[in-house]
């Protein structure tokens, strides 16, 4: 099966030296891309920056911003059977990039900020995306309503829910701990590897 999967970060750029980030290590999705070859699929990972090593077998695609993943994966996502959206894209970005260096001024400064285009939403309405959509939820409270919400709002089969309040799972972890929410059920997987989610998601897929 051809699979795409997003990864990482999203870079925003505010002016020539300075973005607004967040602290996706991107293990998950690179943990997900790695499982997906070696159980003989074909992937094509679109990642922001990171400093993971790309998996052996992988075609990969690296993106900074918002837009730019949005791009390529409207470009690609067409001719897959499954996509696994675990990149945290920035939900705002500087509504004008600054050609210049912003110099200091005043003891405020006041960034306005406008929504990005919502990738995975955009899968099954504007792309028409058929395949099996995995969206990741990160929360820091009412796990499973959220993720729920998610999964009906965005389209998708599967939302893999983390709760990001604990420091010992997710972001920059190696290990997670996951809310399942399927359409009809909620599993719980147990604290564990990334990799061992990894090979569970991938192996829900078939072959
Ligand atoms: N996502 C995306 N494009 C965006 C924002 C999010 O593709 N512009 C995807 C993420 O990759 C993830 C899922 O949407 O799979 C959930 O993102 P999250 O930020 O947790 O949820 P939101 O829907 O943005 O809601 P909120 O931030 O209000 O919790």
């Amino acid at each position: 099966m051809k699979i795409l999967i997003t990864a990482g970060p999203t870079r925003e750029a505010i002016d020539p030296v300075r973005f607004l980030t967040n602290r996706s290590s991107g293990k998950m999705g690179y943990a997900i891309a790695d499982a997906a070859v070696h159980a003989g699929h074909q992937v094509l990972l679109v990642s922001g920056p990171t400093d993971l090593d790309v998996p052996a077998g992988v075609d990969f695609i690296p993106v900074e911003s918002a837009a730019e993943m949005y791009e390529v994966v409207a470009r690609y996502l067409p001719g897959m059977g499954a996509a696994f959206f675990a990149a945290a894209v920035a939900d705002f970005t500087p509504a004008e990039i600054s050609s210049r260096k912003i110099k200091k001024s005043g003891e405020k400064m006041i960034l306005e900020l406008v929504k990005t285009r919502d990738i995975l939403a955009s899968a099954r309405e504007t792309i028409s995306f058929r395949g099996f959509l995995v969206g990741f939820a990160a929360e820091t409270e009412n796990l499973e309503v959220n993720a729920r919400a998610k999964l009906e709002a965005k389209g998708c089969d599967l939302i893999v829910a983390n709760d990001v309040s604990r420091s010992d799972i997710g972001f920059d972890s190696h290990e997670n701990e996951a809310l399942l929410v399927f359409k009809d059920r909620t599993e719980v997987f147990k604290k564990a590897p990334k990799h061992d989610l990894a090979i569970y998601l991938i192996s829900m897929l078939g072959d």
